[in-house]
């Protein structure tokens, strides 16, 4: 009888210990279940999410970092890499196509997730794809800062990059300019000839049949020579300009002012039979590309009736005060591959006092200031 109770107490005991057992389970169960609920509600993941960082070992880091959406997402997808963690969590989430894959090439590229947040703040999907399919373009967040940065010229400052070490600012200028083309290709026909900020160049070309409305000839105190017309606004001021420097001690003349489209084919031709086409490309313009075609250019002479020179007086004197009459050094020394044209001390450019001053402050060529105020292209 005793054996028999034994064998029966026994038998509870062990049913006993099992439900305590099972019981233990469950309430271990649910207290990771608890822990991890906590967790959520302490970071801002998904309770999956909380599970995935414990799985990778990598909860303890990103408890301590703020809610990324972006890490929340990428991490359940194929894409997630774990050594770009610490990018993911400062990358604001887009709802964008590729995100996923984008981030990680730009990542993989060199661009920090600042740079990044930029990119996705200032450029469009297509413009994204140009990035990741070029170099890592230096200075980007600074780049898209620009007032004159353009994205349609995106792939071209990529480019241009890769053939040139510029500084962003230049990159940018230069590309606007067009400098990333041959001279004389993607030409733009000018539609306002008869605007003061006209510009004119290798890039921009003025019609066969433009002539100034407005030419009048510079008194015979200030010009010299055969083309002594230049338009009323210009003559004028070169006129006060010429007297200013009188009053200073100083004579200048206007030596070659406006040239009709005509004249200017056979001064350049005569140049080409005279100097060779290399040469002659580097100081005279192709007609319907000089600015004298403008009636706002002219050559200046100094006291000798020869064109100015660096070394004279009279050049010192118009550099230092051409531009409070709107007058402009046009083709300046150390900017030949920027102007297209040898530095040519002698060819003044009437803009206005506004931009002449502005471009005296700046030290910068018409050419470029034109390229980072695109409104006057
Ligand atoms: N010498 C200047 C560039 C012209 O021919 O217009
Ligand atoms: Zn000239």
């Amino acid at each position: 009888m005793r054996k028999v109770k034994k064998r029966k107490l026994s038998y509870k005991k062990t049913l006993r210990l099992l439900i305590t057992l099972l019981i233990i389970v469950i309430v271990l169960i649910n207290k990771n279940n608890l822990i991890t609920l906590y967790q959520s509600k302490k970071t801002g993941y998904n309770f999956n999410t909380i599970n995935v960082f414990h799985e990778l070992g990598i909860y303890d880091d990103i408890k301590k970092e703020a809610y990324s959406t972006t890490l929340e997402n990428i991490i359940v997808t194929e894409y997630y890499n774990p050594n770009y963690l610490t990018n993911y969590l400062d990358i604001n989430y887009q709802e964008d196509k590729d995100f996923y894959e984008n981030i990680n090439k730009l990542i993989t590229l060199g661009y920090t997730s600042k740079e990044i947040n930029d990119i996705y703040k200032k450029l469009n999907h297509e413009s994204i794809k140009i990035l990741i399919d070029n170099d890592y373009l230096k200075d980007i967040s600074n780049i898209l800062d620009l007032s004159y940065f353009h994205e349609d010229n995106l792939k071209r400052y990529l480019t241009y990059n890769k053939e040139k070490k510029l500084n962003y600012e230049n990159l940018i200028t230069y590309v606007n300019a067009n400098l990333d083309y041959k001279y004389y290709t993607n030409v733009i026909d000018i539609e306002n000839p008869e605007d003061t900020s006209v510009i004119v160049n290798k890039y921009h070309k003025l019609a066969s049949s433009f002539v100034p409305s407005d030419l009048e000839t510079i008194s015979d105190k200030c010009s010299r020579g055969v083309n002594r017309k230049m338009r009323h606004i210009a003559k004028v001021a070169f006129e006060e300009m010429c007297e200013a420097a009188k009053k200073d001690g100083i004579t200048i003349y206007s030596g070659s002012a406006y040239r009709s489209y005509d004249y200017q084919l056979g001064l350049y031709n005569r140049y080409v039979a005279a100097y060779g086409f290399d040469e002659a490309e580097t100081f005279s313009a192709r007609a319907g590309y000089s600015e004298h075609q403008t009636g706002l250019a002219t050559d200046i002479l100094n006291a000798r009736i020869d064109y100015i020179s660096a070394s004279d007086a009279e050049y010192t004197w118009l550099i230092n005060n051409s531009y409070k009459y709107g007058f402009h050094l046009r083709y300046p020394k150390g900017k030949e591959n920027i102007t297209g044209y040898m530095y040519e001390e002698w060819h003044f450019r009437y803009l206005g006092t506004k931009i002449a001053t502005e471009l005296h402050n700046l030290d910068i060529t018409y050419d470029e200031y034109v390229a980072r105020n695109s409104n006057l292209k």
